[in-house]
């Protein structure tokens, strides 16, 4: 799966204040810690094979594309934020993964060509895409005919502040289920799974033929 087309731009803060590169940093650094058992489960209900090939949507540092890459012919994560891809590669290095790819995009614009994966899934960055239909109808396209998409997130309560409302309740996942649907997706279903200390939610299609 070869990664195409123009990097997408750093987000404004990339370039801000020492001490917004500092939080970012921490971000960053938080998300390499307690992913692997949300990763495991994404990759477990996906039941990969060593024929899959996964592009990871809004990878952070990589954690599910290195989970991937070690069941499957390869893994590409595509995220928008420069450090997580640098974090993600020098991770990747270290551990010494083989078949994982991390580029720069977002779920708007994949930087891949069109039917070149066999499975789709973004972990906790659905709430961070601008714009959802346009976030899957790129998953579309870049599937290949009956490739499997599966959108993970926390489940949270209605009513919800702050960072508790980073993820989905139970009526926005029913929500993206028909959003799936109308996206052209077949087969969509919804579950729920608890996984270390976290519940999530995962909503999952499969890619129609046509259009
Ligand atoms: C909470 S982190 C999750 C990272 C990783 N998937 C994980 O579970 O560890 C959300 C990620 O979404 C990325 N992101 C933000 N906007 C995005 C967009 N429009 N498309 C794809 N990813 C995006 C962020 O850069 C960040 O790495």
């Amino acid at each position: 799966m070869s990664p195409v087309g123009t990097p997408a731009p750093a987000p404004a803060a990339a370039h801000g204040h020492p001490a917004s590169k500092a939080y970012e940093l921490l971000t960053a650094l938080s998300m390499t810690v307690g992913r692997g058992p949300a990763a495991r489960t994404t990759a477990d209900l996906a039941e990969l094979t060593p024929h899959d090939r996964v592009v990871d949507i809004g990878c952070g540092p990589g954690t599910a594309v290195r989970v991937a890459a070690r069941r499957c012919a390869g893994a590409t994560g595509v995220d928008p934020t420069p450090l997580m891809l640098r974090l993600g590669r020098w991770l990747t290095t270290i551990r010494r993964v083989p078949n994982a790819t991390l580029v720069a995009g977002s779920a708007e614009a994949l930087p891949l060509l069109d039917s070149t994966a066999t499975v789709a899934w973004a972990l906790s960055s659905l709430h961070h895409w601008t714009d959802r239909a346009a976030g899957l109808a790129e998953a579309r396209r870049v599937l290949a005919p009956a490739g499997r998409v599966l959108l993970v997130e926390r489940l949270v309560e209605p009513g919800a502040h702050g960072h508790a409302t980073h993820g989905l309740t139970n009526g926005q996942a029913d929500q993206l289920a028909a959003d799936l649907t109308s996206s052209g997706f077949g087969d969509v279903h919804t579950e729920i799974r608890r996984t270390g200390r976290r519940t999530l939610v995962i909503v999952q299609g499969t890619r129609t033929n046509g259009g």
